[in-house]
């Protein structure tokens, strides 16, 4: 083989082709060395005795030894493993042949309709849009719920929580809207979901229609990277729409548990626990999910719709605290309503669309400001 396409063939490669080793394991870290890695580098680990392989993500460093969180589990791997760098990082394939798709994290399919193939590399962390980038909200998005669209009007590009106690009918709610909003593309991240959930979300809650729709899934069997890394890909997939001009609806079931998700990682790293348990950067992963929706001048716009779970119907839960302070708008259920039979059961007067004064008509706003003022009078009384 000449020289120069030898070259070619190994700057090609996507791993590095020197190699650490695996030194110690456990259930939620791996510790290599002999490698120079940074931090947030993905790195495979590839078994001597198996060949099987597994990627993980450089975590923490500590001189030359370096702690990785893996994607998968880590059973049959062991010491003296090979570590080698992935150079290619955190990207995803994505395109439009994701539509009507059920996929993982990676883009990889999960619905046995076979290969998915993503035109464009996306990476799946991406800063925020920029401050003076961000457009207006001054349209109406309708998302097909009466409650929600008379008296909580939503607007493109607007981040609203849906807060609710377990079982009060959140995900039943976003699947009303998926089915009722009228954007061109809806990206649903289902994360750290029971997989028994998933089918009856898309049969149940979808009526198994996933036209313009794209679902991303991470269970609550994958590993905690798995159920972070899935959210933050389904966003990049939702900007990968908004980048070609169109209005894209994001939905989230659940934040609560993607904050979960992180608590495992932190904790297993040593990070102190606060409130409830979770480590500072529980909170701080928040609004570097949320964040990246919104309107983009000159693009399209992603409205986002994220469940929250309220353990104990407790709304001073500090996911739900933090969650209520990044969104502009929350969407409150309540059980009460439910023991009545009124579904979907939106708290109207717990709630609030922090927009709804700059999109709707001044006669609608009358409207809504009357009907407030008599469900409470009817309420006090
Ligand atoms: N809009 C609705 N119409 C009729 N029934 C509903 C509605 N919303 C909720 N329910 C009833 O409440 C049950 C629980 O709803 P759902 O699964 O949406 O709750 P959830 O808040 O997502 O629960 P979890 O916390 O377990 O995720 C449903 O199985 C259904 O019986
Ligand atoms: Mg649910």
């Amino acid at each position: 083989m000449p020289f120069s396409s030898l070259k070619d063939k190994i700057s090609n490669k996507k791993y590095s082709v020197s190699f650490g080793e695996v030194v110690k394991i456990n259930a939620t870290v791996i510790t290599a060395r002999g490698l120079k890695v940074s931090i947030s580098d993905i790195v495979k680990i590839i078994s001597n005795d198996t060949a099987q392989e597994t990627i993980g993500m450089v975590t923490e460093i500590d001189g030359s030894t370096f702690f990785i969180t893996p994607f998968s589990f880590v059973e049959g791997f062991c010491s003296g493993d090979r570590v080698f760098l992935d150079q290619t990082g955190l990207n995803i394939p994505v395109g439009s042949s994701l539509l009507g798709r059920v996929v993982d994290p990676f883009m990889r399919p999960i619905d046995g309709k076979g290969a998915v193939n993503g035109s464009k590399l996306m990476p799946i962390i991406k800063a925020p849009i920029a401050a003076m980038k961000r457009g207006m909200i001054d349209e109406i998005f309708s998302v097909g719920v009466k409650s929600i669209d008379g008296l909580l009007t939503c607007g493109k590009g607007q981040k609203l929580g849906i807060f609710a106690g377990s079982g009060v009918g959140k995900s039943t709610l976003m699947g009303m809207i998926v089915r009722g909003s009228d954007a061109p593309i809806k990206v649903v991240a289902l994360i750290g979901e029971r997989g028994r959930e998933v089918p009856e979300f898309i049969e149940k809650n979808l009526g198994g229609n996933l036209e313009n729709t794209v679902i991303i899934v991470a269970t609550s069997d994958d590993s905690p990277l798995m159920r972070k890394y899935g959210a933050f890909a389904a966003m990049s997939v939702a900007e990968f729409f908004k980048d070609q001009g169109l209005d894209v609806l994001f939905i989230m079931d659940s934040v609560t548990r993607f904050a979960m998700a992180q608590r495992e990682i932190g904790l297993a790293l040593g990070e102190p626990p606060t409130s409830k348990g979770y480590p500072p950067s529980s909170l701080t992963l928040l609004p570097q999910l949320m964040e990246r929706a919104g309107k983009e001048d000159g693009k399209g716009s992603i409205t986002a719709f994220f469940t929250v779970l309220i353990e104990g119907d407790d709304m001073s839960d500090p996911i739900a605290d933090q969650s209520r302070s990044i969104l502009d708008g929350h969407i409150v259920l309540s059980r009460e309503l439910t023991d009545f039979g009124i579904y979907p059961p939106v708290h109207i007067l717990n709630s609030a669309s922090r927009v709804i004064n700059d999109i709707i008509s001044e006669e609608h706003l009358k409207a809504v400001l009357k009907f407030r003022r008599l469900y409470t009078i009817l309420k006090e009384n």
